[in-house]
């Protein structure tokens, strides 16, 4: 266990949920933007609060521990945890903006419970981590999924195969270039989410299920091209992609310029597109600035790789 009073540093990774076909299930982290914070343990009193949150950022997101996504995680962290005379101090300075659709709150709640953890002595699982973290996508969205918190957990590509019981299998990929475009609109997880339809087809059902056998298949047989026509969803992206101004018109521009696929990211408005090699990231990049600029919409870009480590301890003592 690390000694009272003692600062760690936290960086928490910025995630891609959904990976087009495989709604709730399937994610991936990335190593540009990615959340900082800060964390300590002090010894508590039974009158004082056992999570105090200290936002460092301009978003001005609640701090109250239960309406807090970070304060949500932990609190069902302590609830497994045998000693009660303990208060978690965090500092978090986000640097993932929140609602853009590259898992800020996954980054937050993920965060919190690696760093509670890493103070405590490790004795939860990552599989623990999880299901305390998705408390915290609880708060943020209504729902319990694991497709952002999993990969910001374990790092790489993840699948979630089941989510009662918890079943995380980490997958492997070859090496791929993301680029992601978050046009400044706001799109709330909750929204994206009430606006699916209940029902699928069969026939979409079975496309579906084709594309993410494939998908996965072709990461773990390195095969860039069967990864590219995996990258397709009958299901969800028809609904969603009328909330992104330009979605079409993007993917289509980003896939002539070579990009093997993509699609929203998460519930939206981010777009990603996987490419091969970083100068087709960038020739990507480019395309969506051209779209986005000659529509007058404000937008950051990043170019990006696959980050393979999940949330990480910085520093020991700070
Ligand atoms: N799988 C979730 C959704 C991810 O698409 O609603 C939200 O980030």
């Amino acid at each position: 266990m690390v000694p009272s009073n003692q600062w760690i540093k936290i960086k928490a990774p910025a995630t891609v949920a959904n990976m087009v076909c495989g709604f709730d299930i399937l994610g991936f982290a990335v190593n540009d933007p990615y959340d900082e914070m800060e964390m300590r343990w002090v010894a508590r009193t039974e009158q004082e609060p056992s999570i105090v949150i200290i936002n460092l950022d301009e978003y001005n997101l609640p701090t109250e521990p239960e309406k807090n996504v970070a304060g949500a995680a932990l609190l069902a962290l302590l609830e497994e945890y045998d000693k009660t005379n303990i208060k978690f101090e965090v500092k978090i300075n986000k640097r993932i903006k929140p609602g853009s659709g590259v898992g800020s709150s996954a980054a937050s709640s993920a965060g919190a419970v690696v760093g509670a953890n890493y103070l405590l002595g490790n004795i939860f699982s990552k599989d623990d981590l999880v299901r305390f973290a998705m408390n915290g996508e609880k708060v943020a969205s209504g729902v319990k999924h694991a497709d952002n918190i999993a990969p910001c957990i374990f790092g790489g590509v993840t699948l979630v195969r089941s989510i009662f019981p918890l079943e995380i299998v980490t997958l492997p990929s070859p090496e791929l270039f993301v680029t992601i475009v978050h046009p400044q609109i706001e799109v709330r997880t909750a929204d994206a989410r009430s606006i699916l339809r209940q029902k699928v087809l069969l026939k979409d059902a079975i496309k579906q299920w084709g594309n993410i056998a494939g998908l996965v298949a072709g990461l773990m047989k390195s095969d860039y091209d069967l990864i590219g026509r995996s990258l397709e969803d009958v299901i969800i992206e028809p609904v969603r992609s009328i909330l992104i101004p330009g979605f079409d018109a993007l993917k289509l521009s980003c896939k002539q310029a070579g990009a093997l696929g993509g699609g929203i990211s998460g519930s939206g408005p981010s777009i990603f597109m996987l490419s091969k090699t970083d100068e087709i990231a960038k020739a990507v990049e480019k395309e969506m600035h051209e779209l986005y600029a000659g529509m007058n919409l404000p937008h950051h870009t990043y170019v990006t790789t696959i980050n393979q480590k999940g949330v990480e301890i910085l520093a020991d003592f700070i």
